[in-house]
């Protein structure tokens, strides 16, 4: 009877009743290869998107790239009047570093790069939308992945370069930085290929994703760093990483399964998480064995995994003022040795499958499991010591249409998770941003994965924007800081959720 009655008001409270705390904040954001077009104006340099899409188009799924995408680049004025249409506190974007430092050196600034980022933050700051700014969004200049890109260790002091210029020039509008977006992605996409495969679309599995995040840690450290010392005092902002988690739940409750799952969430997850958030720093200590004993038995001299030495352990443990995290799905795990190793997938230890009873996004790789992003919020706290977590993605796919009902009831499942996570978890969560703003170049999943509030016709030269169903329905949860499931803006046909 007790346990019926919690239940009932458990849900009572999930259902409705909760509300977002007063100085709770959401945003939008989109990244500068995905949006922003012009590509080659004005002096920017090429980038390894660039390069993929123009010599080896293939890659995409349709076959497009990003030369223009949403064209942003020429909509700063029209796209500010749209998020204050959408009622957000904050706008998240990304820096194109090829756009200020074509050469990728501070040998050569480019004026315009300088000039269209002052004014995209002068109009935000002047409509009272607050910049967030992610300095490196996967685009990293061709001229600087032709000296190896990530896996080069003196990257992280070009990087602290390009960084210097962006906190110089910028700082005194952003009140959130984040140094690097989801690095565990970038790493096993660039260097892994596969499903997941991104630019520069290389082969050196098991190998190349270890070094490039090590470099990145050491980039990500100095730069928070050089702001900690140098800036933070005038600019007053936070500095932060955004890294990705998916959820592994256990397949059953057995010990070999709850292993299984663990090892791939800190192999994961952990493996950026672990050295910034926990208090012993350094890559999880089941990473740094499981990579061993692999590189062993493959009959490696050393493990694949770099070691960090004292020094640099405690030089990136705490370099990140919140915890950024984008979510958007999960998976249940079972050990297996997988064959074709080296490779991270035989370090995982692990498959993975999905209830195919979960909704189903338009990418493949997601599914709506809200229980699991309430999983993950409360496994955040409890192995890092509740830090502050802004959730700084989270959205859901599907083919297109205005009236887009999945993607409404996605955000209102995985809000009320945050809420319960929040309210009945004592989780730290101090924001919330939609993955995206509007519909973008969604990487080698082209143009035809959606993930916009707003619409983009892709055919018009003028690329004209169309604020979809879950804009409006985002648009009532900001301003009524609660979820309303009966909420129908007018134009529009009651969802059936
Ligand atoms: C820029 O790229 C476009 C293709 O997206 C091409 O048509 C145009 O000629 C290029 N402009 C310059 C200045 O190179
Ligand atoms: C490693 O070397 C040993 C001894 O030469 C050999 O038996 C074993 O098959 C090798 N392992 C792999 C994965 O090649
Ligand atoms: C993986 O291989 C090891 C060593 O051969 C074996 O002990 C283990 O049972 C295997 N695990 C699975 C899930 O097949
Ligand atoms: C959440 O984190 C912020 C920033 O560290 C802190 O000021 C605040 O007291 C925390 N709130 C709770 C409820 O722990």
């Amino acid at each position: 009877m007790k346990h019926l009655l919690v239940l009932i008001i458990t849900n009572s409270l999930v259902f409705g009743e909760l509300q977002f705390p007063p100085n709770f904040k959401f945003g939008v954001a989109t990244s500068a290869y995905q949006v922003e077009g012009a590509w080659n104006l004005s002096g920017k340099g090429e980038n390894i998107w660039d390069y993929a899409v123009h010599r080896t188009p293939n890659v995409i799924q349709d076959g497009t790239n990003g030369d223009i995408a949403c064209d942003t680049y020429h909509h700063t004025e029209g796209d500010v009047q749209l998020l204050k249409q959408l009622g957000v506190n904050f706008y998240r974007i990304s820096l194109s570093w090829s756009r200020i430092l074509p050469t990728g050196f501070k040998n050569k600034i480019n004026p315009d790069g300088i000039r269209y980022y002052n004014e995209l933050l002068d109009a935000l700051t002047a409509n009272g939308i607050e910049p967030m700014v992610s300095l490196f969004h996967w685009d990293l200049p061709q001229p600087l992945q032709d000296l190896g890109g990530w896996t080069n260790p003196l990257m992280a002091d070009y990087f602290l370069e390009y960084v210097r210029i962006a906190y110089e020039n910028f700082g005194d509008r952003v009140k959130y930085w984040i140094t690097f977006n989801e690095p565990s992605v970038l790493c096993a996409g660039s260097y892994e290929g596969g499903l997941l495969a991104l630019a520069p679309f290389l082969k050196s599995r098991g190998v190349g994703l270890y070094l490039c995040g090590h470099t990145l840690l050491i980039a990500h450290a100095k730069a928070y760093h050089l702001y900690d010392k140098e800036f933070r005092k005038s600019q007053k902002g936070k500095i932060g990483i955004s890294l990705q988690g998916i959820w592994y739940e256990p397949s059953s409750s057995s010990k070999e399964n709850v292993q299984a799952a663990n090892q791939r969430l800190q192999m994961e997850f952990g493996w950026f998480a672990h050295p910034i958030f926990s208090k012993k720093g350094d890559y999880p200590p089941i990473m740094k064995e499981r990579i061993s004993f692999m590189s062993k038995q493959e009959n490696f001299s050393q493990s694949r995994l770099p070691e960090f030495t004292p020094a640099e352990i405690s030089y990136i443990r705490g370099t990140s003022d919140y915890f950024g995290f984008n979510h958007y799905t999960s998976a249940y795990a079972v050990p297996a040795n997988i064959s074709g190793g080296p490779s991270q997938d035989s370090d995982f230890g692990s498959s993975l499958s999905q209830d195919p009873l979960w909704e189903a996004g338009a990418s493949w790789w997601i599914r709506s499991v809200p229980w699991g992003f309430g999983n993950i919020l409360k496994w955040i706290k409890n192995e890092y010591g509740n830090p502050e977590v802004i959730i700084t993605e989270n959205g859901f796919s599907d083919k297109g249409g205005l009236q887009d009902c999945r993607r409404i009831n996605y955000h209102y499942k995985y809000l009320e998770a945050l809420l319960n996570a929040i309210h009945n978890e004592g989780c730290n969560i101090s924001g919330y941003t939609a993955w995206s703003f509007m519909d973008n170049f969604e990487w080698t999943g082209g143009y035809s994965k959606k993930f916009g509030l707003i619409r983009v016709d892709f055919v018009s030269p003028e690329r004209t924007r169309t604020l979809k169903m879950s804009a409006y329905a985002y648009r009532n949860i900001i301003e009524t800081k609660k979820i309303d499931w009966s909420f129908t803006p007018s134009g529009f046909e009651k969802c059936v959720f």
